[in-house]
């Protein structure tokens, strides 16, 4: 396996519980690559995601995410796993009891940060680059779907993470939202070298955000080319 590659599947199988999802499943995504992963509804997106980020387990194949061994994946590993990796999901999963900045304040805490000055200028940062500092001190359920996604982009971000990994980011916004939450990710992914893999099967939003393309179907996953 090469040092540069983040992801590296080998004939791997993807199960939920009993059930076989995908078969045979061989993958690479390399350091800073902004990658798609489509599929109708049911194809397994979710459940190939879920494998990555350490949700589901890999029992056949050779798996790597982040210079971590899949297989060899025990519940002690996951927050490392994690700590290299932003997740975000369709449903935003912001915590409503508290405002934007304490949202981003808990996930700091939670992955060890402990300096207050750091801590600040950290989340300052992350929400800029999301350009929602204007909203630091908002609920989130006071905030639009594109704000809240933005908000979890932002807190994605909080550690530096090696890969980011989106499941159907924009299942829950409008087209024109879609498109600039999308473009929000693919400007960072670019400016930071950091590799995205984007579960949707929204093909609007990649035209103007073009990226290698994953597909799964026929019980697998594919390259994806236009021919
Ligand atoms: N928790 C679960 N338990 C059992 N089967 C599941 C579970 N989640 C999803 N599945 C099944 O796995 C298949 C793939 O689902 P999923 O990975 O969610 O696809 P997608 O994200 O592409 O819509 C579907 O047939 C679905 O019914
Ligand atoms: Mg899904």
């Amino acid at each position: 396996m090469s040092t540069n590659s983040i992801v590296s599947l080998r004939n791997t199988d993807i199960f939920q519980q009993d059930s076989l999802i995908l078969h045979n499943v061989s993958l690479k995504i390399n350091s800073g690559e902004f990658v798609y992963l489509i599929g109708k509804t049911g194809t397994g997106k979710s459940s190939l995601l879920k494998t990555l980020y350490g949700d589901l387990p890999l029992t056949k194949g050779k798996g790597k995410v982040c210079g971590f061994k899949l297989t060899e994946m025990n519940w002690k590993n996951i927050p490392f796993l994690r700590r290299k990796l932003g997740i975000i999901f369709q449903d935003f999963q912001l915590l409503n009891d508290r405002n934007v900045e304490e949202n981003l304040r808990f996930a700091l805490k939670a992955t060890g940060w402990k300096n207050e000055k750091e801590i600040k200028q950290r989340i300052d940062l992350v929400l800029t680059n999301v350009s929602m500092t204007h909203k630091i001190n908002e609920m989130p359920f006071k905030l639009s779907g594109g704000e809240q996604q933005r908000v979890s982009i932002a807190r994605a971000l909080l550690n530096d993470p090696t890969l980011i990994i989106a499941d159907e980011p924009t299942g829950s916004l409008d087209p024109e939202t879609s498109q600039a939450i999308i473009g929000i990710l693919h400007k960072i992914c670019k400016l930071t070298d950091t590799a995205a893999l984007i579960g949707t099967h929204d093909f609007e939003i990649i035209k103007q955000n073009p990226g290698r393309i994953l597909q799964c179907i026929d019980g697998s996953v594919k390259e994806y080319s236009k021919e």
